[in-house]
């Protein structure tokens, strides 16, 4: 098949993830007669030294001729100015908002290869994997907000509609019914308005779904019980604030943040695939940077994008393997190990396609 993938690798050590992941699809798409034709667009900071704007007209452009949008990341200390009127995490926001991209898929699985690494004791990590379906177009992070001219007060608001709240649960419900028949669905009813609409609308749903078991947690509970039981979850929906630091936690799991993968759809197939991870400054340029997270998120281009499943699949095995004989990037060997660097971890991935 033929296929447009635009590449938005942004910020810090974005390129050399992105470039990773671009590197197996194109041995992908090789090996199975495929035909991707990646164009490289301005995003972030980047795009706000070149053009004063983190998500320009050509690069909507770009992602609205593609089939999908692969993502590195945004941000660094270069462009934090807290008066700064434009910065790179605004880009963000737009392109999901542009492609109305509400429901965002960060599965977290244990590896038992990094279990010894991880800072939980290995017998809970048995046997954990977690879908989260964060909801990514509303909530806070797209209500008013206001930073007062004397800088005394400052206030941001949080609101969600019932179809809102719809649209994101059936994705959820729907995923729970092809994987263990469980959901939970996390919010703060005990304080939060919208976390009560959140509740009722998901409870109400339920009838329709009756193969899938669901409960509701409160997200501070949740946060402790994901660490202290991580394998008694399936499939976790919540709104977008909740589902950000929830999922960057449950990267404890995986034995580090660069592990994590994302996908992010709303009605069609097209969508945009992003580690969960930021553009680490701290390690940006040296090319030590985990791609795994990227290098899956490419998977789950293949899969939910362009319907190549079993071209995801190879490439996920290949990810296993890799990490199963022992290949390491530095977050994830422990200490004295030997490391490879982004690029000698992705030809090992590179040797099981
Ligand atoms: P971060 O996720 O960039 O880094 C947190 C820690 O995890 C750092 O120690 C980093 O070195 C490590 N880390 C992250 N990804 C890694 C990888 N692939 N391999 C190895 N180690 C990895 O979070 P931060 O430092 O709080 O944020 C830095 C910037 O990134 C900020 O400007 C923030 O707004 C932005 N950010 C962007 C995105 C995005 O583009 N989707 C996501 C989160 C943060
Ligand atoms: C993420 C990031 C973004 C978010 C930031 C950079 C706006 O943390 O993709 O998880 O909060 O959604
Ligand atoms: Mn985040």
């Amino acid at each position: 098949m033929k296929a447009t993938i635009t590449v938005l690798s942004g910020d810090g050590i974005g390129p050399e993830v992105t470039g990773a992941a671009v590197s197996l699809l194109e041995v992908i798409a090789a090996r199975h007669g495929h035909q991707f034709t990646f164009h490289e667009a301005p995003f972030g900071g980047a795009a706000i030294d070149g053009h004063g704007d983190p998500f320009p007209k050509e690069t909507i452009r770009r992602c609205e001729s593609a089939d999908a949008v692969l993502l590195g990341a945004v941000g660094g200390p270069k462009w934090t100015d807290p008066k700064a009127a434009v910065r790179p995490e605004q880009g963000l926001l737009r392109l999901r908002k542009h492609f109305e991209l509400f429901a965002n898929l960060r599965p977290v699985k244990a590896y038992p290869a990094l279990a010894a690494f991880a800072p939980l004791r290995a017998d809970l990590l048995e046997g954990v994997d977690i879908l989260f379906v964060r909801e990514l177009t509303g909530g806070i992070y797209f209500g008013a907000r206001q930073e007062q001219g004397d800088g005394a007060t400052a206030w941001d608001t949080m609101e969600y509609s019932v179809h809102e709240v719809e649209r994101v649960a059936h994705v959820a419900f729907r995923a729970a019914q092809k994987r263990n028949h469980r959901l939970t669905s996390v919010d703060k009813a005990n304080v939060l308005a919208t976390s009560r609409l959140w509740q009722r609308t998901v409870e109400r749903m339920a009838g329709d779904y009756p193969d899938v078991k669901l409960d509701h947690m409160l997200v501070d509970a949740f946060a402790m019980q994901v660490l202290r039981t991580p394998a008694r979850y399936d499939v976790v929906v919540t709104e977008n604030m909740f589902g950000d630091i929830l999922t960057d936690e449950s990267a404890v799991l995986a034995g580090s943040l660069g592990m994590l993968p994302s996908a992010s759809l709303g009605k069609g197939t097209f969508g945009v695939y992003e580690p969960i991870h930021g553009s680490a400054p701290d390690i940006a340029g040296q090319g030590i940077a985990n791609p795994t997270g990227t290098i899956l998120s490419a998977a789950m281009l293949l899969r939910f994008s362009l319907n190549l499943d079993e071209e995801a699949q190879n490439l996920e095995r290949a990810v296993d393997m890799a990490i199963a004989e022992g290949a390491r990037t530095r977050d994830v060997a422990s200490t004295g190990a030997l490391a490879l660097s982004t690029s000698e971890f992705t030809a090992a991935v590179k040797a099981h396609l």
